[in-house]
């Protein structure tokens, strides 16, 4: 209507102090929410649920990756965990220059890389590819030439759902080169006095002198481990089946079907490996 003073808008300050006052109340809202639900301060009513998940999937090989990458964090390298260990003169001469936790370069996966060492020789993901020869993995233990048997990690306790616990502490998967109905193990015997005279003289020697005894010790060796997915998939490198996995246990395994590696592996590391 003509005359009509013309309808006037809002102040801007008004939409901005009602937004802030959306903001607040949005917060309460959700701080009262957890208050009641996950809070050590209050009732807690979700917590026994959350816990039921998380004991059904609790992992023993991760809890134990988690607690290395702690201690790495605060540089306390060794002696983490109490393992049961070779002898000295049994141990794969591998340990006497690299120590017990080889891995250290790459933050993100050098606890995990670490911890497959419990169960695999350095070769099971350090030999090098090679055409025309046939390599096969199997459970090599030190002390007993066929090992029997039920091996760590590959079953899982039907009423705990925690890894089954076995008696056998030292085999480990290992290749073996195979020639007609024989394996040979490809774990290198090698001389071990050699490399103990070059870790008490490492700081002496030049680069290039370094670089000889490395070569001499390195060989089949490649410096790039096999990456997650060379397993952890389906028609991976191991055959689970021949080394003892029970069905159930091999599905979580090639899927990798465990909390907590999804966003952390996958982001960071290994970009493709739970596409597909
Ligand atoms: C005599 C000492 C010695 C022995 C034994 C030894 N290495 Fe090494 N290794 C070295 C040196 C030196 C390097 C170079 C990096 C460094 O200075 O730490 C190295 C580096 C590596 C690397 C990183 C890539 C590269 O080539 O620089 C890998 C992987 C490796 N070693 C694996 C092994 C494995 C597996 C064994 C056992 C079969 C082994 N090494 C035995 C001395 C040794
Ligand atoms: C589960 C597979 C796996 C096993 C078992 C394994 N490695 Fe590795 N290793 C890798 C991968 C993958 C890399 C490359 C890591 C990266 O830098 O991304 C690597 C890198 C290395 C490096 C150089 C980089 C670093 O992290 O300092 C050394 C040295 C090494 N490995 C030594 C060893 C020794 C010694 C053993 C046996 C005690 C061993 N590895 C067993 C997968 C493995
Ligand atoms: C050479 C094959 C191989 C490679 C490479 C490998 N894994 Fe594994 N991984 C295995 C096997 C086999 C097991 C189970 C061993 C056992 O329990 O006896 C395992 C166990 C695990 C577990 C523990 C599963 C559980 O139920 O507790 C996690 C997590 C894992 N691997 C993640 C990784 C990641 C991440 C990488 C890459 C950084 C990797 N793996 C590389 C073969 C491999």
């Amino acid at each position: 209507m003509p005359g009509e003073p013309k309808r006037l808008e809002h102040p801007k300050s008004v939409y901005l102090i009602g937004f802030i006052f959306k903001i607040i109340t949005l917060t309460v809202f959700i701080a009262v929410i957890y208050q009641i639900t996950f809070s050590p301060h209050g009732p807690a009513v979700l917590v026994p649920i959350k816990e039921k998940i998380e004991e059904s999937q609790r992992s023993a090989i991760l809890e134990e990756v988690r607690r290395q990458e702690e201690y790495e964090k605060h540089r306390h390298f060794h002696n983490v965990v109490e393992y049961p260990q070779l002898p000295e003169n049994m141990r794969p001469v591998c340990y006497i220059c690299h120590s017990d936790y080889p891995h250290a370069k790459n933050k993100k996966v050098r606890a995990m890389l670490n911890m497959h060492t419990q169960f695999f020789v350095c070769e099971t993901c350090h030999i090098e590819d090679k055409k025309d020869v046939d390599v096969v993995y199997r459970w090599y233990n030190p002390f007993n030439e066929n090992p029997p048997g039920p091996f760590f990690g590959t079953a899982y306790d039907p009423e705990t759902g925690n890894l089954q616990e076995v008696e056998d502490q030292f085999s480990k998967i290992s290749p073996f080169f195979k020639s007609g109905d024989k394996l040979n193990s490809a774990i290198q015997i090698q001389d071990s006095d050699l490399a103990q005279d070059y870790v008490k003289v490492r700081d002496q020697l030049t680069p290039e002198q370094r670089d000889n005894v490395k070569k001499k010790f390195h060989v089949n060796i490649k410096p790039k481990g096999h990456e997650c997915k060379v397993c952890h998939s389906r028609k991976g490198l191991l055959e689970y089946k021949e080394l003892g996995f029970a069905k159930n246990r091999t599905i979580d395994l090639e899927q990798l079907n465990i909390k907590g590696m999804v966003t952390k592996y996958e982001k960071f590391y290994i970009p493709n490996l739970f596409g597909e």
